[in-house]
């Protein structure tokens, strides 16, 4: 299995297949490869499929639907008694796969369900260092669970010697009292006693229900999550080096709860342009073309920037798309035909849809966050809560999310009374925000925190 995929390996860019498992695989198969998840543990997966033609794992993985479903594959025992044994669960269908896609995807399996990965191609090592942070992370907080678990172990131990010690002390007692001896206990009457058996299960609950709650509490909060992205995009390139406004991306943040991510028309503005990048040159940018139908060799005709009619085929838009990538690297002359296949390989799935990107910031739904309210009103910086994203190649969540996060930020903030719409007496005014603004014009007060506004309120953050 193993010899198979290495070879294949040569032929392929095994950090692609990692994106794309992160990108359509990770929400139900585990990506350690080794634990169940909605879906099986992929390690070994290969081997399990090898008594079948290796194209109906390939079909399996594009549509399980046709593989179960069509006539063809009636004899597909092993597929039916999978389906069955996950209680019918339908994997979802991608059909835009491309046969190198999924040996990619192969490849990604295989490095990270042989642990250890020391073979070249090894993807878990090649992981950016954001990623290595998060990483790190995770392994901090395993960590911390072992810590109480030995504890709890030690904990135990000292009992049962303690339990042992007290029972020697009362049999010496007994000897030199005179009085007749207690039958010395075994180590299984001990360990069995009930006072001992009643520490051993207050530690343990005590232990689990730490564990528990604080996995539950973690649960979708992520500080320093910083997932691949469909495109390259980098602020460091954009809000830094260039300067672009944040708002001229995320144009929600000033009115809207959310600070919304740009659609591809956004980026169009400047790439119909712009057809290369410093770092990755075409391959990047060939990918917004993609997604958003622009024609990038049309704009050396009169109909300067013309999209696809969308009557025109992924196919016919491919071989557009490889005469715009020959002519556009023509004095590069390091690129080869394979690269330009890769590139287009990677676009291909893209054409004429939106860009899924990897959404980052989660809070749970039980929380009420507005964006407008911080940006807008309480004039707070976008970095105060995201960090420096003008400087990441790759955006990174910065803040716990926490509770405990918002709630301190509102205690130690002093609100903006002067620049924000409180002070304006024909809009918004009210009468205890004039009253504290008046209070800290006089000088009584030196400023008045979110808190006092009510920025502690159960309900102000929860629905
Ligand atoms: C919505 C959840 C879901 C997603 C997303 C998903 N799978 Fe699955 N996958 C399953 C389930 C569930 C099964 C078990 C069979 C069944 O119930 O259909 C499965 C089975 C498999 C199997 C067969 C496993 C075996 O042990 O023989 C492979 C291979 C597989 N998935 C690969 C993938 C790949 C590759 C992707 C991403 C491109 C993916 N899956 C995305 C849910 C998912
Ligand atoms: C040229 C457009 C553009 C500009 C300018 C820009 N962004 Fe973004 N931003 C994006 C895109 C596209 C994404 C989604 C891809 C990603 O996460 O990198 C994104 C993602 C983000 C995210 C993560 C969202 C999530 O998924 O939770 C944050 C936070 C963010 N941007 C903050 C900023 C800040 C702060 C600035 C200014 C310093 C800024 N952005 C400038 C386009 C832009
Ligand atoms: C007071 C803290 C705070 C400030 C200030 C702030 N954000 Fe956010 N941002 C958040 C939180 C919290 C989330 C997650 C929201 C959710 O999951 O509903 C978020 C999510 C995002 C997202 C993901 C998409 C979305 O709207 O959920 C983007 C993009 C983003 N912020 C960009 C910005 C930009 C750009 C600015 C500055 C103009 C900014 N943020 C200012 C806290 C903040
Ligand atoms: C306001 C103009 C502007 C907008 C809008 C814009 N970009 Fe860019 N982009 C640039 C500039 C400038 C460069 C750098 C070109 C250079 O240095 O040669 C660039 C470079 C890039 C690169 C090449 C990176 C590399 O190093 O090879 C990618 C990919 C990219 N942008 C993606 C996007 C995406 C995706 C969007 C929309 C979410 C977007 N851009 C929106 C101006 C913009
Ligand atoms: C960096 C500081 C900061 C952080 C972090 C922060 N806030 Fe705020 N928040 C403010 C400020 C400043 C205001 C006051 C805006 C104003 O003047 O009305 C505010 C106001 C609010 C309000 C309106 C309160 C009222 O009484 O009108 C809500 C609701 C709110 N924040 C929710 C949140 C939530 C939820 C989070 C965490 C996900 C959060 N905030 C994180 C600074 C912060
Ligand atoms: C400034 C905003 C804010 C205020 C005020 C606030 N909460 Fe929260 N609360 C949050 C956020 C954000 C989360 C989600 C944290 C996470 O995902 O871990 C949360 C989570 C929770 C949870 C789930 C447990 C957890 O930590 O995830 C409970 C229960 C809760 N809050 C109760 C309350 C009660 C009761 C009050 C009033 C005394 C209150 N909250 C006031 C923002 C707030």
């Amino acid at each position: 299995m193993l010899g198979l995929s290495f070879n294949w390996a040569n032929a392929q860019d095994p950090k692609k297949g990692e994106a794309l498992f992160k990108d359509n695989c990770a929400s139900c198969h585990s990506r350690d490869m080794k634990k169940d998840m909605t879906g099986p543990a992929l390690a070994g997966v290969e081997d399990r499929w090898s008594k079948f033609p290796k194209k109906e794992l390939y079909d399996w993985i594009r549509n399980s639907s046709g593989v179960l479903g069509d006539a063809s594959y009636k004899s597909h025992s092993y597929a039916k008694g999978l389906y069955a044994s996950y209680n019918n669960t339908v994997m979802t269908p991608f059909p835009a796969l491309t046969d190198e896609d999924i040996q990619g995807l192969l490849v990604y399996i295989n490095n990270m369900a042989s642990a250890g990965c020391a073979e070249p191609p090894c993807v878990a090592a090649a992981a950016d260092t954001a990623g290595a942070a998060a990483k790190t992370d995770e392994k901090e907080k395993g960590s911390g669970s072992t810590i109480l678990w030995v504890l709890a172990f030690v904990l135990v131990m000292s009992t049962i010697l303690l339990a042992r010690y007290i029972n020697s002390l009362n049999r010496l007692a007994q000897q030199r009292s005179g009085e007749a001896l207690d039958e010395e206990k075994t180590f299984f009457q001990i360990v069995l006693n009930p006072t001992v058996v009643r520490i051993l299960i207050f530690a343990l609950v005590i232990v689990g229900g730490y564990t528990t709650v604080n996995n539950a509490i973690g649960l979708g909060r992520q500080q320093n999550y910083a997932p691949d992205q469909p495109i390259k995009f980098s602020h460091e390139v954009h809000a830094g080096k260039n300067g672009i406004d944040c708002q001229y991306c995320h144009d929600g943040a000033r009115r809207s709860k959310h600070a919304v991510i740009p659609a591809t028309n956004t980026c169009m503005n400047c790439h119909t342009a712009i057809q290369k990048g410093p770092e990755y040159g075409t391959a990047e940018i060939l990918k917004i073309y993609a997604a958003s139908g622009f024609n990038p060799i049309s704009n050396k005709t009169p109909e300067y920037g013309q999209y696809f009619k969308e009557s025109v085929s992924a196919d016919e838009r491919l071989a557009v798309y490889k005469k715009w990538l020959v002519e556009a690297n023509k004095e590069n002359k390091a690129i080869t035909e394979t690269e330009i296949n890769t590139q287009l390989a990677s676009a291909k799935p893209m054409i004429g849809k939106p860009v899924n990107w990897v959404k980052i910031h989660n809070l749970p739904d039980h929380a009420y966050f507005n964006h407008a309210q911080h940006v807008t009103v309480g004039k707070v910086a976008c970095q105060d809560c995201h960090g420096k994203v003008e400087e990441m190649k790759l955006v990174k969540q910065y803040a716990p999310l926490s509770m405990g996060w918002c709630v301190n930020c509102h205690r130690q903030t002093k609100v903006k009374f002067d620049e924000n719409a409180y002070y304006n007496a024909e809009t918004k005014s009210h009468k205890m925000y004039e009253q504290y603004h008046n209070e800290v014009k006089s000088g009584k007060r030196n400023g008045v925190t979110v808190e006092e506004i009510g920025g502690l309120e159960c309900q102000k953050c929860h629905y």
